[in-house]
């Protein structure tokens, strides 16, 4: 059993891609609803929750853990892996890496939470693999929130997506990281604007592919999905179609 959990919807994004690349293995799916959004809260919340959450996945029997989230990685995923050294914990991390190697302009920006945004760890993937190319990091309050609500189609939301892509590319960068899981879901509004201009760069292809070495026998199972949430679980089920997932739900275990 491979347990995957975010603050909320943004890492079912992770989980589409780890369910194409184990088609086998058994999931649990876990949001922190009653606690999102994480990118607002101070480092030792989000440790506490992180540990709350392991705990809780390590007893409902997983054997790897999923860290779906930029924001609870940069935070706690040391904290995490210390609490269960027998347990293989794969993280998520802005691609600063291959945004840098395959940048032309040399100019890269990263959509970030607030809480990534003043990381150390965001602050070191940056002095360890940016390779001399220049980093603009954007922190985006409020946008996980709004896409937490499902109302993706508010105006609002769309001008300040358009608003900061515009502003990245003006000062040109050619790779735009997405450093937070639920942004994802915006890409749709970004990626007309960037067209020939510049290309996305998300974490998810490469969580899976770690996932996937790391796996062993967590990838047999029977291919079920059991999607749990501090608040309000039966809202995730039901975002699932407006997320463009619906395929998910066929993995969905039967209630009872
Ligand atoms: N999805 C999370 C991330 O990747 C954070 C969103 C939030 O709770 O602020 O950073």
């Amino acid at each position: 059993m491979i347990g995957v959990f975010d603050s909320g919807l943004g890492g079912l994004s992770v989980l589409a891609a780890l369910a194409d690349v184990l088609p086998r293995a058994d999931f649990i799916y876990y949001a922190d609803t009653a606690h999102v959004p994480y990118g607002e809260k101070d480092d030792l919340f989000i440790q506490r929750r992180v540990l709350a959450i392991g705990n809780e996945l390590v007893a409902d029997g997983c054997t790897l853990l999923v860290v779906a989230c930029n924001t609870a990685t940069a935070a706690a995923v040391q904290a995490l892996r210390d609490a269960h050294p027998g347990v293989a914990v794969v993280g998520v991390e802005p691609g600063i890496k291959p945004a840098a190697a395959n940048s032309i302009t040399r100019k890269i920006g990263v959509l970030v939470t607030p809480s990534t945004a003043r990381s150390g760890r965001l602050q070191r993937l940056i002095a360890d693999h940016a390779q001399g190319v220049e980093v603009r990091v954007e922190s985006c309050p409020d946008w996980a929130t709004r896409v937490e609500s499902l109302n993706l189609d508010d105006p609002e939301l769309i001008a300040d997506v358009r608003h900061r892509i515009t502003t990245l590319l003006t000062w040109g960068a050619d790779r735009i990281v997405l450093g937070c899981t639920h942004y994802s879901f915006l890409a749709p509004v970004m990626l007309p604007l960037i067209a020939g201009k510049a290309s996305l760069i998300e974490g998810a292809d490469a969580v899976a592919r770690q996932t996937q070495r790391l796996a062993g026998c967590s990838a047999q199972g029977s291919g079920r999905l059991i999607l749990k949430a501090s608040a309000y679980p039966e809202r995730l089920r039901a975002a699932l179609p407006a997320l463009g997932l619906e395929h998910l739900a066929a993995r969905l275990a039967p209630p009872g």
